[in-house]
């Protein structure tokens, strides 16, 4: 049987996207019986006063026990997931969430495979090396630009050898994503054009792409028309939360 024309699209198992929808982290963290949060963030996102307001929403819906990893560079190393990892074990906790970029978020996606692993960071490099997740994993990009909230690879810099590595694997793909453009707002000027940018190539090189499908080129298509519409004004207008939006869904 020759099943060389078969696609298959793949995303989040779950995608909240619109205004407010972060507020729904509680009732989406409980779904999959996370208790013990680990926040996966980074100074930047940090110091944007991002994450107070998901943590004071948390407690008032009851979470007590949260921990926030935020000690993450621009290019995530492979160093940093241990770390990372460290802190979600000595803390013994029950999941993860992203809050950032697609620094903060291939850094989560990789301690959600790797914590509990006995294998070297090293070995999962390449595709499929991953055994299957069973560390809950929710991603909520405060960019509009990588996607990384909705694909099956993490990169990462091998500070040795110095270049990028990508782990892929299905595992990967997070439970939930919460695409909500009020995390964005804060995004500074240069963040905005070059993640936008980012996000105007992905669309571009999916509708080309040799594994194109009528879906993907659909959506490929809608989102060159979104960035093209929105992101100058997101650029120009920071808090102009219906530009980010649209933004947001490219
Ligand atoms: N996994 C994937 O599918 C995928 C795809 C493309 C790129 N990537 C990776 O994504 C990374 C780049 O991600 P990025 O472009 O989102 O940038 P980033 O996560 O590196 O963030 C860039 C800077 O913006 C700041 N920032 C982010 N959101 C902010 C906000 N709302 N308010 C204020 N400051 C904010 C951060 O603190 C940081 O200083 C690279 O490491 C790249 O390899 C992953």
């Amino acid at each position: 049987m020759n099943t060389d024309n078969v696609q298959i699209f793949k995303t989040a198992r779950r995608l909240l996207t619109g205004e407010n929808s972060s507020y729904l982290l509680p009732e989406e963290m409980a779904s999959l019986n996370v208790k013990r949060p680990l926040i996966v963030t980074d100074k930047g996102v940090k110091d944007a006063g991002i994450i107070q307001p998901v943590i004071d929403n948390l407690k008032s819906n009851g979470v007590e026990n949260i921990f926030i990893y935020s000690d993450i560079s621009a290019e995530p190393e492979t160093h940093i997931v241990e770390a990372c990892c460290g802190t979600f074990e000595e803390n013994q906790c029950d999941g993860v969430i992203a809050i950032g970029g697609g620094s903060a978020m291939d850094t989560a996606k990789a301690v959600a495979i790797y914590s509990g692993e006995t294998r070297s960071l090293n070995e999962l490099f390449g595709e499929d090396k991953v055994v299957p997740r069973k560390i809950p994993l929710i991603c909520m990009p405060t960019t509009a630009g990588t996607g990384s909230e909705v694909t099956n690879i993490s990169i990462l810099l091998d500070v040795q050898a110095q270049i990028k590595k990508g782990i892929v694997s299905n595992e990967l793909l997070p439970d939930v994503a919460i695409v909500a453009p009020e995390l964005t707002l804060s995004c500074p000027e240069f963040v905005t054009a070059a993640s936008g940018v980012d996000a105007l190539v992905h669309a571009v090189e999916s509708y080309l792409s040799n594994f194109a499908s009528e879906i993907t080129k659909s959506l490929s298509i809608a989102a060159i028309r979104m960035i093209v519409d929105a992101l100058p004004i997101a650029y120009q207008e920071p808090t102009n939360i219906a530009a980010r939006e649209k933004n947001g869904y490219s």
